[in-house]
């Protein structure tokens, strides 16, 4: 596995690549979700390329970006485990943004509403890095979770309307044994607060339940959601959503695909997890 740390060096480690290319974006602090990214990508591409970049333009000032979990020797031991050929790790941020750097990619519409109505910034930051890496790494396949659903349809239009030929796949959310969704920012939870995290995903339990005995109504959904948060004192609710899957839109009634959604405080740490109903269709 080749580890290419600086810009100009990445264009001749690219070339000896043969196609397809799947690239697996990353912030690095690596997780069995990420690494399931790089499985799928490994089974179906000739060469698999990562990238771990903290990407400063999608943290706001107040955001957690300094400490943001890091550990490079970890990421690269277990992405070389799973085969990648070659891993992007630019050594400062001046190399994707130097000084004076101003532009920028806006996913419009789709990027105000949930993740984005409470980081008004954050979808342009990824929107601007992923396009980016997407002209540095020239893949011909790319991979994301669905743990980041709104991410991944951002960055589905960001495909269409920008042209990139590339096709977009996307992985499973991966969980821990009791249900929490796998993320470095798990990492910030004192033992009390991880014990009270998996309360996310009974809430998404708890409503695909309903949806099973023939709920439809998205208030009685929502409401069934804060009423188990407000039963948690240590959770606090940013969004209980439940949207269409097209517009993000919340829906007065669950007709066709509908994107369940919340984003929790456990103390400092901001949680997010998701299901589709009806519980088993894709987001695409
Ligand atoms: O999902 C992430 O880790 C990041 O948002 C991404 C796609 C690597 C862009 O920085």
């Amino acid at each position: 596995m080749k580890v290419i740390t600086s810009l100009g060096d990445f264009p001749a480690a690219r070339g000896a690549l043969t196609s397809p290319v799947g690239f697996v974006p990353t912030m690095g602090y690596l997780h069995e979700g990420h690494l399931s990214l790089a499985r799928m990508a490994r089974e179906s591409c000739a060469a698999v390329i990562a990238s771990i970049f903290v990407n400063p333009t999608q943290f706001a000032p107040t955001e957690d970006l300094a400490a943001y979990p890091r550990d490079l020797d970890r990421d690269l031991e277990l992405l070389e485990a799973e085969g990648v050929d070659l891993v992007l790790a630019p050594s400062d941020n001046g190399a994707l943004y130097p000084p004076g750097y101003d532009t920028w990619v806006d996913v419009a519409g789709l990027t105000h509403r949930l993740e984005g109505a409470s980081r008004p910034t954050h979808f342009r930051g990824v929107a601007t890095v992923v396009a980016k890496l997407f002209n540095i790494v020239q893949p011909q396949h790319a991979y994301f979770g669905q743990k980041d659903a709104q991410q991944a349809l951002v960055i589905r239009r960001l495909i269409r309307d920008l042209n990139f030929p590339i096709a977009l796949h996307l992985g499973p959310t991966i969980r821990e044994a009791d249900g929490l969704a796998m993320s470095s920012r798990n990492a910030y939870l004192t033992p009390e607060q991880r014990g009270a995290a998996p309360i996310l995903r009974r809430c998404l339990d708890h409503v695909e339940r309903l949806y099973a005995e023939g709920e439809r109504d998205g208030d009685v959904l929502r409401r069934a959601m804060g009423e188990i948060l407000d039963a948690e004192p240590l959770a606090l609710p940013d969004y209980i959503s439940v949207a269409d899957l097209e517009s993000l839109e919340e829906i007065a009634s669950v007709t066709g695909k509908a994107l369940v959604s919340l984003a929790v405080r456990v103390g400092k740490t901001r949680l997010i997890d998701n299901t589709i109903l009806p519980p088993g269709s894709g987001l695409f």
